[in-house]
């Protein structure tokens, strides 16, 4: 009988990890889960309750700013493959912790690739590169070509991390792929994300457990695509012929407004917009009651107005295709949302 593989997935306590998990267990792997000991000592991880497999994971002891302990990691578990999902995500707090995000989200993807190149060569590497790479991008749809002009401090790492991947590559000849995914959501998604804040808060404001969202910039333009659609992807880009760069996206994009007018429909509001930049709001049409207001202290000091990625590279050569559409995937969280506020079991 063929042995398993095993791989290990940083970031296993985040919507992509647990996705990720769940597809590399259907395909019969050995997975550890690497997390920090922070978060697993809440003795459970939710997203992985979520989705049935809290059992199946083995979890290892895990920090990315700590190299002697990602040496261990790799020197003891020598795994098949490492998908490094692991990272500060969230756009808006790298202003906050600029020194933090760069050195998990650029130094901790050094770290790995040194551990593998000194311990484990034969390791295939994986690392979550993205979108917010392009940033004030000049030309759309985004691939593999356009360049990047990232607009964060967590985009300016992200860009450190995805070409350290490129140049272990090709100075060493390391096994690693970067996935230039744009923004995935799923009923896992963090709430301080723009789509989860917006499903959350209308499934509150429509069970009477809430008055009304603040939002920040609502003409910024996002591809939005299905996570588990994308885990898909990444393990593609790790079982190829190929270690490459490859772009997942939907090839549509729209705005945070459009979002919100689409969630509301699902929950019976008909949102309409009146008044106009900083004293915009979004009105229940029927009954006249505000759902939405704008904050501009939720504006960022650079914003990224418009990604639109075109993943021809990817369905071509991974043979990878997205399953789930945009108003798919808004029902889903919508619905997911209602479910969990109105049973009061909202876990994460
Ligand atoms: P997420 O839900 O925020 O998960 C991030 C994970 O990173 C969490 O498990 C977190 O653990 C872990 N982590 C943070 N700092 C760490 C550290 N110092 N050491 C070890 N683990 C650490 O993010 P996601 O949406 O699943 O995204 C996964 C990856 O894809 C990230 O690298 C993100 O930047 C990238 N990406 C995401 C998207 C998207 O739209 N979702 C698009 C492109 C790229 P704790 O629970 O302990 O905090
Ligand atoms: N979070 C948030 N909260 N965003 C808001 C809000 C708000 O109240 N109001 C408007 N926005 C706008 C932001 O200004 C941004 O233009 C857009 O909504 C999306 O914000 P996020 O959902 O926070 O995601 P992101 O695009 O900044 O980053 C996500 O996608 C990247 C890929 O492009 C994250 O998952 C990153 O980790 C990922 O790399």
């Amino acid at each position: 009988m063929e042995k398993s593989k095993t791989a290990i997935v940083t970031g296993i306590s985040g919507q992509d990890g647990a996705y990720l998990a769940k597809f590399l267990l259907e395909k019969g792997y050995r997975v550890l889960g690497a997390a920090r000991r922070s978060s697993r000592q809440s003795t459970f991880l939710p997203r992985l309750a979520y989705l049935g497999i809290e059992n199946e994971i083995e979890l290892i002891d895990f920090e990315l700013s700590e190299i002697t302990n990602i040496v261990r990691v790799l020197i003891q578990y020598q795994p098949d493959e490492l998908y490094n999902l692991a990272a500060q995500s969230f756009v808006a707090t790298s202003w906050e912790h600029p020194v933090t995000t760069s050195d998990v989200n650029a130094m901790g993807v050094l770290r790995l690739l040194e551990a593998i190149r000194t311990y484990s060569e034969h390791t295939r590497f994986y690392q979550a590169s993205t979108s917010e790479m392009f940033g004030a991008a000049r030309s759309y749809p985004q691939d593999e070509e356009t360049p990047f002009h990232p607009r964060s401090p967590y985009g300016v790492a992200k860009v450190f991390g995805h070409w350290i991947t490129k140049n272990y590559r090709e100075s060493f000849g390391l096994k690693c792929s970067s996935g230039i995914l744009f923004n995935h959501e799923s009923p896992l998604r963090g709430q301080e994300f723009v789509t989860r804040k917006i499903t959350l808060g209308l499934a509150r404001t429509a069970l009477g457990q809430q008055s009304y969202i603040e939002l920040g910039n609502l003409d910024a333009k996002r591809d939005w695509g299905f996570a588990g659609d994308y885990v898909d992807g990444m393990w593609r880009m790790l079982n190829s012929a190929t270690f490459d760069d490859f772009v997942l996206a939907t090839g549509e994009t729209h705005t945070i407004r459009e979002f919100a007018e689409k969630a509301a429909q699902q929950l019976g509001f008909n949102l309409v917009w009146t008044g106009s930049n900083e004293s915009e709001v979004g009105v229940d049409r029927d009954t006249g009651k505000i759902l939405i207001q704008v904050n501009p202290k939720l504006y960022r000091p650079a914003e990224v107005p418009l990604l639109l990625g075109d993943p021809a590279r990817a369905e071509k050569e991974l043979g990878w295709q997205r399953k789930i559409s945009f108003d798919e995937l808004i029902e889903m969280m919508v619905k997911s949302d209602y479910e969990a506020c109105k049973s009061g079991k909202l876990f994460f």
